[in-house]
């Protein structure tokens, strides 16, 4: 009577040790690979904290190059498949800095939309021509600063601003300037929606929730009065 219980529980216990040996291939961890500094160098730039965030929010929207899409094959969506668009050392002879820094209608992300800033597109150029790497840093982000200028508009124009401009509004919201940006401090939806609580639509869409550090910048920000400081 008891055999087949006991052999179904061997079979199990085996079919779960083989998934947890096959599991110890995929990348466990939220940082999908990337090798991690503690210090962040200012001389660096990670992919983690500045390429794939201005990607994934300019990008890798439905529609454009997120995974369902892949418009053109192009898939803005995470380590691999953004570096099939670039040539590690040498952003000139890649796709993607190519398309950012073109000036006519076939620019990335294409009008109507806004155009990466001179500052984003030097960043990506440096990404590629310091070798493409998948590295991130754990220390720039401090809860101390809390400025608008100093923290939330360096964050917002990185992680949120390519879906919510005036080229490309989602949910209606204006997030590239101080007065779009205040109301939805003050209503609340800002940080409800950062820190993913319930009730809110959780952000960044389709990317990674901000770090402790950021929401509580933000947090912050907003708790000291919303200042365009
Ligand atoms: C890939 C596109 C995308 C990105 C990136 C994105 N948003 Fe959104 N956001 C949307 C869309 C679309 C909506 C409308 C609601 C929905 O569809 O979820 C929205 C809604 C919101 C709302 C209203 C939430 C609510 O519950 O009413 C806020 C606030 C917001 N976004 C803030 C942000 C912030 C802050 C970031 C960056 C940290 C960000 N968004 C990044 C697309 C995006």
């Amino acid at each position: 009577m008891a055999t087949p219980v006991i052999r179904n529980l061997v079979g199990f216990f085996l079919l779960a040790g083989l998934g947890l040996i096959a599991c110890r291939h995929q990348p466990l961890l939220p940082n999908g690979g990337a090798t991690i500094s503690a210090n962040c160098s200012t001389d660096t730039v990670y992919f983690v904290n500045d390429v794939l965030p201005l990607l994934q929010s300019n990008c890798a929207m439905s529609g454009c190059h997120d995974n369902g899409t892949a418009a053109d094959g192009v898939r803005m969506t995470n380590y691999a498949n953004i570096l099939e668009e670039v040539k590690p050392g040498n952003a000139n002879d890649s796709k993607l800095y190519k398309v950012i820094i073109r000036t006519d209608n076939e620019r990335m992300p294409p009008p109507p939309r806004a155009a990466f800033t001179s500052a984003q597109k030097a960043l990506i150029q440096k990404w590629i021509n310091q070798g493409a790497k998948n590295n991130m840093c754990l220390s720039r982000c401090d809860t101390n600063s809390f400025t608008y200028a100093g923290a939330v508009k360096p964050l917002i124009d990185t992680k949120c601003v390519g879906c919510h401009s005036p080229g490309n509004l989602g949910g209606g919201i204006d997030l590239s300037t101080y007065t779009g940006t205040r109301s939805v401090a003050l209503n609340g939806k800002l940080y409800g929606s950062i820190a993913q609580l319930s009730g809110f639509s959780p952000m960044p869409k389709n990317s990674a929730k901000l770090s402790t550090c950021e929401i509580r910048q933000a947090q912050r920000w907003i708790q000291a009065g919303v200042l365009n400081n």
